[in-house]
């Protein structure tokens, strides 16, 4: 049985002899471990391939609209970064440890740089400290690690034409994606909302492509009118591409305003409403060999940390998928707006999803 860590571990120590560990006794303490054997992945859930973290500098940290701050990341030592594609996200690992995603707002071409934008969410909106810590305690010169890039809202190349709409920072995601339509000569449209012009990020560049793009600030405009712009021009017919980004109220305007059998492409800045009324239920962690309760107040990726406290998760609203496991046993309660139907067969987000019985088996 492959043993890559404990096994470079082990021969660090046996080489410098700091420890005076020999290798009868490393043997006895692996054996003794709870969680030993604990087999690899060779893969992860996602198929994936696990990206490792880069150290990128912070170029340029600078304020583009009211409260929104833009970070350019660069790689300098390294050659290239890696590349992505319109709707994919970054993973920040801030000073404090936080780690929040950010959606990837600049040139994909660009393999020098990482782009990404961020509001200020205090407090009192229910903030959690990520976008705090990057507008006060980030400046440029310092180094952030970041992971991914990933993408969890790919844009779709066979589309008739496109409609996108987008609330405040979800902006970000959107202005790559509009980009990339408008390079490719298809027909798109944008609904960009936000609560004022001063707030609302990158309004220079989205007036160029004059037409295309309806402005509403609330604060002169009053709230978007979702339904008359879906039912614009050819409206959002068959073979129409929609995609939203932004606040959850906006979410529900255009989920009430699509025409029948129209799905949208969906990236939310917080976790649909729970269903309510949680039952607790138990998981077996089959290749850690325990099991453990998940109350009705608590998450199954709280319920697992207690058992394997490095177990791997970021965002814990479903947003991320770092904590996607396989379930091998159980109906399961999905609750992000994530994972596609193919992953939901046999894997869950354990941050946000729950058991639908009293039981489930991971393959954790
Ligand atoms: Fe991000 Fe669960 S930790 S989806």
């Amino acid at each position: 049985m492959p043993l890559p860590r404990l096994r470079t571990a082990g021969t660090a120590l046996l080489v410098t002899g700091a420890a005076l560990l020999t290798r009868r006794a490393l043997r006895r303490r692996i054996d003794a471990s709870p969680l030993w054997p604990l087999p690899a992945l060779e893969q992860p859930v996602s198929g994936q391939p696990r990206s490792r973290a880069l150290k990128l500098r912070v170029a340029r940290h600078e304020h583009v609209a009211d409260g929104v701050v833009q970070l350019r990341l660069e790689g300098g030592h390294l050659a290239a970064l890696p590349g992505w594609e319109p709707g994919a996200h970054l993973d920040l690992v801030l000073p404090s440890g936080l780690v929040r995603q950010y959606s990837l707002c600049g040139d994909p071409e660009d393999t020098s740089s990482y782009t990404v934008a961020t509001r200020l969410i205090g407090p009192d909106e229910g903030g959690r400290g990520g976008s705090l810590e990057v507008h006060e305690a980030l400046r440029e010169g310092m180094e952030v690690e970041v992971r991914g890039p990933r993408n969890r809202f790919p844009l779709v190349d066979d589309a008739t034409s496109y409609v996108f709409i987008a609330g405040g920072i979800g902006i970000t995601p959107i202005l790559a994606m509009v980009r990339a339509v408008d390079a490719a000569g298809a027909d798109w449209r944008l609904l960009y909302c936000g609560r004022s012009r001063a707030s609302m990020p990158f309004l220079e560049e989205l007036e160029k492509p004059g037409g295309r793009v309806t402005f509403v600030a609330e604060d002169v405009d009053g709230r978007p009118d979702v339904r008359a712009f879906l039912g614009e021009g050819q409206g959002a017919a068959a073979g129409t591409a929609v995609y939203v980004c932004g606040p959850e109220g906006l979410m529900d305007a255009v989920a009430s305003a699509l025409p029948e059998g129209c799905t949208p492409h969906l990236e939310r800045f917080a976790p649909a409403a729970s269903a309510g009324g949680e039952s607790p239920f138990e998981v077996e962690l089959r290749r850690s060999g325990r099991t453990v309760a998940v109350g009705a107040d608590t998450t199954v990726l709280a319920a697992v940390r207690a058992e394997v406290p490095n177990v791997a998760y970021s965002c814990e609203q479903g947003f991320c998928g770092t904590c996607q496991h396989h379930v091998l046993e159980g109906e399961i309660d999905h609750r992000d707006e994530l994972l596609t139907d193919g992953e939901r067969g046999d894997s869950m987000l354990i941050c946000v999803s729950r058991a639908r019985g009293t039981r489930l088996v991971l393959d954790l």
